[in-house]
This record gives C-alpha cells, structure tokens and sequence, in this order.
C-alpha cells in the first residue's frame, strides 16, 4: 500500500464514542439500513447507549424508518442529535426532507460525513451505528480515512449476485484494515403463512459458507418477513415487537459480543497486498 492510501491516515477518535460500526454492503436493497436501524434500537434496548449516523447521503431512509419527521436543533457549532426509542440520530434527510434529491460531489460529500461525526453532540455512546450507502464508494472512503471503525458488518442475500458483491466489500474493509464484525444473511427465508413450510425465496446457506470462505464471523440469518417492512415503512421498527423481533435482538447481542472480542483483537486476519 502506497503511503497516500486510506488505511494508513491518521485516524481520530470521536470523543465520548466507545464502538463505531459501518454497516455496508455491496449489492444496493439487501436491508442495510433494515439492519442498522434495528441493530441500533436492539442495542439500546439491551440497554447500551446507541446511536445512528445515516451516511447515505443520497438515500437517507432512517427518518423515515425511524418515524421522525422534525428537523434538528443546532446550539452554537453543534447540532443535536435526534432521540427515538432510545437512539440518538443524525440523517441528511432531517436537513433535506422531501423528495428533492441532493447533487453533489466528492468534496461535499467528504465535509457532511465529518459533519455528521464530529459536528453532532453525540455525547457518551457504547455504540455509533453506521449506516452506509451501497458498495464502495466515496463516502465509504471519507470515513475509513478518518474514523476509527471498530468493525464492519456486512449485509447481503443468500442469492449468488448479492454474494458475489459481499465479497468485494469484505475485500474493500480488509484492503483499508477496518476489521469486519461479520457478516448478516438477510431475507434468507420466508416462512409461508398458509402451509408453515419454509421457502428459500433467494436460495439457500450462501451467507454462512461465503463467510466461512472468507474467514469472518457469521452474525445472523434473518427472515424475509412481511412484518419487517412494515416496521420500516410505518418507522417502528421489528425490534421492537416481541416474538418477531427476537432475531434482530439476537443480532444486537451478538453484534455486541463480537465487538467486544474485535476490541482486543489486532486487526483483520487476512491481508491484501498490491
Ligand atoms: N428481512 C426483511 N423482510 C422483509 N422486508 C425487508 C427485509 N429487509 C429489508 N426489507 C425491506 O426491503 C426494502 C429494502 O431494505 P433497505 O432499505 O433496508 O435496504 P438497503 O440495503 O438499505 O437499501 P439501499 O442500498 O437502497 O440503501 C425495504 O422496503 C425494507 O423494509
Ligand atoms: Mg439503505
């Protein structure tokens, strides 16, 4: 790796913030902000103090996920963040709601992610979910670059087309030396409602074996579940329900655990070099 690139700039803590986690992916749709928003929720119900940083700048669907429609305050140079079901957020679509879409260019882009980190009061956090926009872009990039990531998470389908792009995402994290958390199966099946039998909508197993290739943790197998966009369209999140919420807060926990074990660890296990 040449000195210019990402891996090896300097990288500032967030202060008060303990755990920053980036959920990505490489294939656009698969539920990564399904997936933060209930992560984030899950781990504030177990009792963490969370919050959620909604990086995609271009998309931001937390606002709405989240069932917030007001807009920030901001005190001085630092904007507050918004509080819902226990989770401090901050998301480009309270300061551009609507339908209008935002043009912008890398440097813009650059200065909102650093914005959105270190201009909110995010005060004390166990947990800073991150969620990112698809693939490997530019505003993946401002924050490997700048943030100390504890880990990634990456989401995808069991199909091969959302594995095959899971793939180089996991490659992307390893090759910028941000540890990958591991690696959540969203949509893996759908449990139909009229015979109870289980249907393997976008095939079978591929998370758990593509993660096993690639030697990162396998964190959870999700449902397709009717429910779960309801919750996100109606902006209360499954998390929140019960009994169809348990594998959501199961990944919570063990999102958690794999945190704490990526804190004593060195770094990513598998190294690319150019
Ligand atoms: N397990 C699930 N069961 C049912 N619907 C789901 C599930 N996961 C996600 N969805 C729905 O699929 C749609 C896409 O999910 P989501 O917006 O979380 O994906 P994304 O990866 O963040 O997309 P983008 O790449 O555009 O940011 C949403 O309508 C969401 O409610
Ligand atoms: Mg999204």
């Amino acid at each position: 790796m040449s000195p210019n690139q990402p891996g090896q700039m300097p990288k500032m803590p967030i202060p008060g913030v303990k755990n920053l986690i980036a959920v990505g992916s490489g294939k656009g749709g698969v539920g990564k902000t399904t997936v933060s928003v209930n992560l984030a929720v899950g781990l504030a119900s177990l009792g963490y103090k969370s919050g959620l940083m909604d990086a995609d700048v271009y998309g931001p669907n937390v606002p709405l996920m989240m069932g917030i429609n007001r807009t920030p305050m901001a005190f001085g140079e630092r904007i507050q963040p918004i509080e819902q079901f226990g989770v401090k957020l901050m998301s480009m679509g309270f300061l551009n709601p609507g339908d209008k879409p935002l043009v912008w260019r890398g440097p813009m882009l650059h200065s909102v992610i650093q914005q959105f980190l270190r201009g909110v009061d995010w005060g004390e956090l166990d947990y800073l979910v991150i969620d990112l926009p698809p693939g490997t872009g530019d505003v993946q990039l401002s924050l490997i670059q700048t943030a100390p990531i504890t880990g990634a998470i990456i989401v995808t389908t069991p199909s091969d087309v959302s594995l095959e792009d899971a793939r180089k995402a996991i490659f992307m994290f390893h090759q910028v030396k941000v540890p990958i958390l591991g690696m959540v199966e969203n949509m893996s099946f759908l449990m139909c409602p009229h015979c109870k039998e289980r249907i393997d909508v976008f095939s079978y197993g591929g998370g758990r074996r593509t993660a096993e290739q690639m030697d990162v943790h396998f964190l959870a197998e999700l449902p397709l579940d009717p429910a779960v966009r309801i919750g996100g369209d109606s902006g209360r999140p499954i998390v929140l329900r019960k009994d169809e919420g348990e594998p959501f807060l199961a990944l919570a926990k063990n999102v958690a655990a794999r945190a704490e074990e990526a804190a004593k660890e060195e770094g990513p296990k598998i190294e690319i070099s150019d």
